[in-house]
């Protein structure tokens, strides 16, 4: 059971779309030996518009909503990678993954450096503390200045980058790079679309074999950054990488395969096996629990239109998982049995019979299942792992056909079970409104068309104005409070208050007017203890 804990490395890729995500997982697998597997990973974007996916919506929009967990094995290590979506527009799904995972690899195209999506989503592996590894992709495009993208992290970032390897050139004058730790220069060749390993030569930098190949300007730029870095940089330190304090940053090339195996190799000897979690009552929950437990981080319905089914994604937390062991279901209080458990790459499926700390398996078919449930052997584990994330957009919903009510209903029901979408309520409206909201639009569209697959509903879907999110204390007078004009007072599916602004210029307004009021004080999050009901 040790064994199998320290062996396993369960981490997630974030990046903006575009920088390359899909390329590094394809390549990840290629070292996994899943060189067919590989293939139905960029195969993804052409399959799309000749298969039927897993939703007819991805094919319409030609972007992948639904995340898969893959897995390969490499160097004895047992590596789980959690696929975050990557399209352009995320969700809560998004964010959700990583409160799963151990470790996270930070995608950014060298040549634009950091962008939206991968701040938001560093934000959230930040907040958890978890740590995350850099790899600066497309070195063989033009790229920005190496010691500026560094710069960047630290600032934009606020965290501390240490590189561990260094470019020679970039764009057509990538040659490969320097590896602070051998001391070796590795140089690439460029390999047809990166189908293998790239033939690398490894010396010292000034040896004949490595200058020959550089030009006068790349090898007399690199070797002072190289000193600069040695004499002025700090040394690496495993600890605060495993603290989430500092990133080692890698520069490659995806595409070209180029880098990804020193990235890998850094990764696996750097990132930490699964880690412990906290249970409600504050005690920490090892690995090496001998009871089995984990929690929902994501629910998957119709992945397989054939089946209908949903599909419950648990990452096993501790103890041993078996197939068809009886759990608690803490949040029923229900004995349940778990059948069905899959392990699934694409849409293919495998059944499964054991799993350990730090996997994740799909429990089909068990319809009461909803996100953040804690599954355990140990009455006393219950894990809180999975945090509302404040929605960023909002549009009211209006069922258009009353004779279709019930089923429209229900299935707004179950689409918030499964978290697809926060619910909220406009008081004081002289008919009842409902509000969605959600981390990013696309929801809205799902929404919509989940209604009507999956429940023969109809929905009327019309975006509202707000985009900032701030729960308030069950103190504040609500109806009478002051807020700016934009600003709109709302319950959540709770009963809690909560307030939204259609603008920063408008939160801060509201918060200059009110600081002297300890009832008027705002919340990113629900707090447990702002429940008005
Ligand atoms: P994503 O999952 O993060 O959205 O990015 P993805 O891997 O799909 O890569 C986006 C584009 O960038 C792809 O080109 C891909 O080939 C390219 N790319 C990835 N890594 C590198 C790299 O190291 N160097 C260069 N030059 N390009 C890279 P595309 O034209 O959009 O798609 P495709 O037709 O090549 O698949």
């Amino acid at each position: 059971m040790n064994n199998e804990i320290a062996l396993r490395r369960t981490f997630a890729i974030v990046s903006h779309p575009d920088a390359g995500k899909t390329t590094l997982t394809e390549k990840f697998l290629l070292y996994g030996g899943a060189v067919n597997l590989a293939g139905s990973v960029t195969g993804r974007k052409h399959q799309r518009a000749t298969t039927s996916d897993w939703m007819e919506l991805e094919k319409q929009r030609g972007i992948s909503i639904s995340s898969t967990v893959l897995q390969f094995q490499y160097r004895g290590f047992h590596i789980n990678l959690l696929d975050t979506p990557g399209h352009k527009d995320f969700s809560e799904d998004t964010y959700r993954v990583l409160t799963a995972v151990d470790a996270a690899v930070m995608v950014i195209d060298a040549g634009k450096g950091i962008e939206s999506q991968t701040l938001k989503l560093f934000e959230v592996c930040r907040r958890r503390g978890v740590p995350i590894f850099t790899f600066m992709n497309k070195m063989d495009r033009p790229a920005r200045d190496p010691l500026e993208l560094l710069d960047e992290l630290e600032r934009v970032l606020g965290i501390g980058a240490y590189p561990v390897n260094w470019p020679l050139g970039a764009g057509k004058e990538f040659k490969g790079v320097w590896d602070r730790h051998s001391r070796l220069a590795h140089l690439y060749e460029r390999t047809p679309g990166g189908k293998y390993r790239a033939p690398v030569a490894t010396a010292g930098l000034s040896d004949p074999v490595i200058r020959d190949r550089l030009s006068e300007e790349i090898y007399r730029t690199v070797s002072d950054e190289v000193e600069m870095l040695d004499g002025a940089g700090a040394d690496f330190s495993p600890a605060a990488v495993l603290a989430g304090n500092v990133t080692p940053v890698y520069f490659g090339s995806a595409m070209n395969n180029f880098g990804v195996q020193l990235l890998l190799d850094g990764f696996l000897n750097h990132s930490a096996p699964p880690s412990p979690r906290k249970s409600r009552a504050q005690n920490i929950i090892t690995p090496e629990h001998p009871a089995f437990s984990g929690f929902v981080f994501k629910i998957q319905a119709n992945m397989d239109p054939l089946h209908r089914d949903r599909v419950a994604f648990v990452r096993v937390v501790s103890g041993r998982f078996e197939r068809d062991m009886r759990v608690l279901h803490v949040r029923t209080g229900k004995t349940i049995r778990l059948a069905g458990a899959t392990r699934l790459f694409g849409r293919e499926r495998e059944t499964v019979d054991v799993a350990y700390p730090g996997d994740v398996v799909g429990i089909v078919g068990k319809d009461t299942f909803a996100i953040g449930d804690t599954l355990t052997e140990d009455p006393d584990i219950v894990y809180d792992e999975i945090p509302r994330f404040a929605p960023e957009c909002f549009a009211t919903i209006e069922n258009p056909t009353p004779s279709a009510f019930k089923r429209f209903q229900k299935g707004l029901d179950q689409l918030m079970q499964e978290g697809v979408i926060q619910r909220f309520e406009l008081p004081d409206t002289v008919r009842k409104v409902t509000l969605l909201g959600a981390v990013g639009p696309l929801q809205f569209e799902i929404v919509k068309y989940r209604l009507e697959s999956e429940y023969g509903a109809a929905s009327r879907i019309e975006s509202a104005p707000w985009t900032i999110t701030r729960w308030i204390g069950p103190d504040a007078e609500i109806d009478s409070l002051l807020l700016p004009s934009g600003a709109r007072a709302v319950r959540d599916d709770l009963g809690a208050n909560v307030l939204l602004f259609d603008s920063e210029w408008s939160l801060r307004y509201f918060e200059e007017k009110h600081h002297a009021n300890p009832a008027c004080r705002l919340f990113n999050d629900r707090p447990a203890n702002v429940l008005s009901v």
